[in-house]
């Protein structure tokens, strides 16, 4: 949103509040009657009568302890909902004309407002609305209720500001304006755009109200945010799955239309559909819906045509038997379940979820491979979410791993940091690319940490490739999309060769980096990377030369403790057996992702630090070792 809608709000509040004042003093003038004086005070020659009327434009009525009605009384295309952050959500029926059109749940606010979100009015023109609210705070009288900070924050406006007040906003990772944010899903490529869809609250910046938000990209570096794609129905809320382009029509919308399919969850889970005819902007729901029910929690449904068989394929998360369901069909609404794959292998300590699958080429070969990403919550490597994967073989019906040389099936993950989870790939993308977008955060602590307006970034968009490491197995690799480099905004400084020893040699790093180098440990058998502020903040990265590790040590990184499971060390193994090893390092504001060697080995972790990082350092212990190559650059914002 513009400068200018953020001006004209803070005119409506301040009109709001100066006929409030008019108001108490000239209460046997008429509301219409203050409302002009009030305008011709601030300036102001726009907004309705109605809307400057004392209440705000709402009426409200309480009608028992936990029970409060808003009517709308004002004219404009928001309610303006206060929230406070950690009370419980009230469950708000919106009716319109008295008739119950959708029910949402709402943290309003009791003792503070810490944050406001809109309600979109527009699509009730010319009808009456009401909230019909039910609080669940502990209360004695309604006298007590009413003192509610929420009832006289209510409000009713032509705009909504959303501009970022918040220090920790990423500057060039996609996020929401406002509101909450977990899985990325629903992902398409189609006529020069990128779309993404992806799990949303928003009425609050905790997990609530599921609906598909959704952004698009010509650059997968600059997003622009557009209305909400999918919204809750009587099936439920609208929970993660993935996105078509149906080039035939087979499902008979026509060729070329969007389809999705996503999961209902309410008591039960279950798959529906919906198509688009307008590029992913609106959908229309399928009136069979549900299309695939089954007798347990199944979830994330992800599809994709496959070449060879002329079928389409779909993988689903068998959530509670920590399995993936395979289904087939010929026009995405008739599934037959071909195969289950995963009960007993490969981490089993949470709940698989959003799979995918897909077939790659195995660099440095002839020889074509499939990756199943199953993500699981808990039980990641480093506690929380994250996301493993297997290679093997898929003939259309059933998946078959690879074995490692025991025998057995191997437990790979993708991101050995704790903030990558959910991560799943576009459909339709151009030149063969496997691009994938994960969640920049982890279900152990992502609705406490210390943001506000928003929650939860994406991480950067990643390629997706397959190599064979030393020990024979096949692993996979994300490096940072191509288009990524179009971040940087000039050389920050270059050194072709840095000698470093165990007295640290540091440089003087820009708050939003890149910073690309090499390391040849020589004789060094373990070597420092810090990046620091002058708060005594600090991430150290340390190189182990002979575990042929490197690990990410966050517990001193900055705000830390609104989770005992935030102060973390995360470790990766480097896949690599000569020593040297080439890091790539993205720092934004609340976030560090590192690459290794072109992407074999990942680590992505939030950060809070009170002030960016300023400083990079350099040591060693066991003996000299070169930073070769040292290209740190400048980044810039990007559109958010
Ligand atoms: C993963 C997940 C999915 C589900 C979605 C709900 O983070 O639990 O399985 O569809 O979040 O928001």
């Amino acid at each position: 949103m513009s400068g200018l809608d953020t001006i004209s709000l803070i005119k409506v509040k301040k009109i709001v509040f100066i006929n409030f004042q008019i108001q108490k003093k000239l209460n046997d003038m008429t509301k219409l009657t203050s409302g002009l004086i009030a305008m011709m005070i601030s300036g102001a020659t726009f907004a309705a009568p109605e809307a400057l009327a004392e209440d705000g434009g709402v009426k409200v009525e309480h009608l028992g302890v936990n029970n409060t009605l808003v009517r709308v009384t004002g004219d404009g295309k928001y309610l303006v909902m206060p929230v406070q952050d950690n009370i419980d959500d009230a469950k708000v029926d919106i009716l319109v004309d008295g008739k119950l059109d959708k029910t949402i749940y709402v943290r309003l606010a009791k003792s503070k407002v810490d944050y406001s979100v809109p309600f979109d009015l527009s699509q009730y023109k010319g009808h009456d609305v009401a909230l019909n609210i039910v609080t669940s705070q502990g209360r004695s009288s309604v006298r007590e209720a009413k003192e509610d900070a929420c009832w006289k924050n209510f409000s009713v406006s032509d705009t909504f500001d959303t501009t970022n007040r918040e220090k920790f906003r990423p500057a060039f990772h996609h996020a929401p304006l406002y509101g909450w944010m977990n899985d990325p899903n629903g992902m398409f490529y189609k006529d020069g755009r990128w779309h993404l869809y992806y799990q949303y609250n928003p009425y609050g910046s905790k997990w609530q109200n599921m609906t598909w938000g959704h952004s698009s990209s010509s650059d997968l570096v600059n997003w622009e945010h557009h209305p909400i794609a999918i919204e809750p129905d009587g099936l439920g809320s609208i929970f993660s799955g993935s996105c078509v382009v149906d080039k035939e029509g087979t499902a008979g919308f026509g060729k070329d239309a969007v389809v999705a399919l996503y999961t209902s969850a309410a008591t039960s889970q279950m798959q529906s559909m919906a198509h688009s005819n307008d590029n992913g902007e609106t959908f229309e729901k399928y009136p069979g819906n549900p299309i695939i029910t089954l007798e347990s929690e199944a979830r994330d449904p992800n599809m994709f045509w496959n070449e060879k068989t002329g079928e389409w394929n779909l993988s689903l998360a068998h959530a509670l038997d920590h399995e993936m369901l395979f289904f087939t069909s010929p026009d995405l609404k008739n599934w037959t379940l071909q195969s289950a794959f995963g009960k007993g292998l490969g981490a089993q300590d949470g709940v698989w979820e959003c799979p995918d699958l897909f077939k790659l080429p195995v660099s440095g070969t002839d020889t074509e491979k499939w990756m199943l990403i199953c993500n699981i919550n808990p039980g990641g490597p480093f506690g929380g979410s994250a996301t493993q994967y297997f290679i093997g073989d898929f003939d259309g019906k059933t998946f078959t791993p690879d074995l490692d040389k025991d025998g057995k099936v191997p437990t790979k993950w993708m991101d050995y940091g704790k903030d990558h989870y959910a991560t799943v790939s576009f459909s339709d993308t151009p030149d063969n690319r496997r691009t994938v977008i994960g969640w920049m955060s982890n279900w152990q602590y992502a609705t406490e940490v210390p943001t506000m307006q928003f929650r939860s970034a994406n991480t950067l968009p990643r390629e997706v490739g397959l190599f064979k490491a030393s020990d024979g197995q096949i692993y996979a690799s994300s490096a940072p999309s191509p288009e990524v480099d179009a971040l940087r905004d000039g050389v920050f400084k270059k050194a072709s060769k840095i000698g470093v020893g165990k007295n640290a040699k540091s440089f003087a790093i820009p708050g939003l980096s890149e910073i690309d180098f090499e390391i040849d440990p020589k004789k060094a058998q373990k070597v420092t990377v810090v990046l620091s502020n002058g708060q005594g903040e600090k991430v150290e990265l340390t190189y182990d030369v002979d575990a042929k590790t490197v690990s990410f040590d966050r517990r001193e990184s900055g705000v830390t403790d609104f989770s005992q499971d935030f102060p973390a060390v995360t470790t990766t193994p480097t896949f690599s057996d000569n020593g040297k090893i080439s890091l790539r390092l993205f720092i934004d504001r609340s976030s560090i992702e590192l690459f290794g060697d072109n992407g074999r080995f990942v680590m992505t972790n939030l950060v809070f630090p009170g002030s960016p990082y300023d400083k990079i350092s350099f040591s060693t212990a066991g003996g000299n070792a070169d930073i070769r190559n040292l290209t740190v650059y400048n980044l810039k914002p990007t559109t958010l």
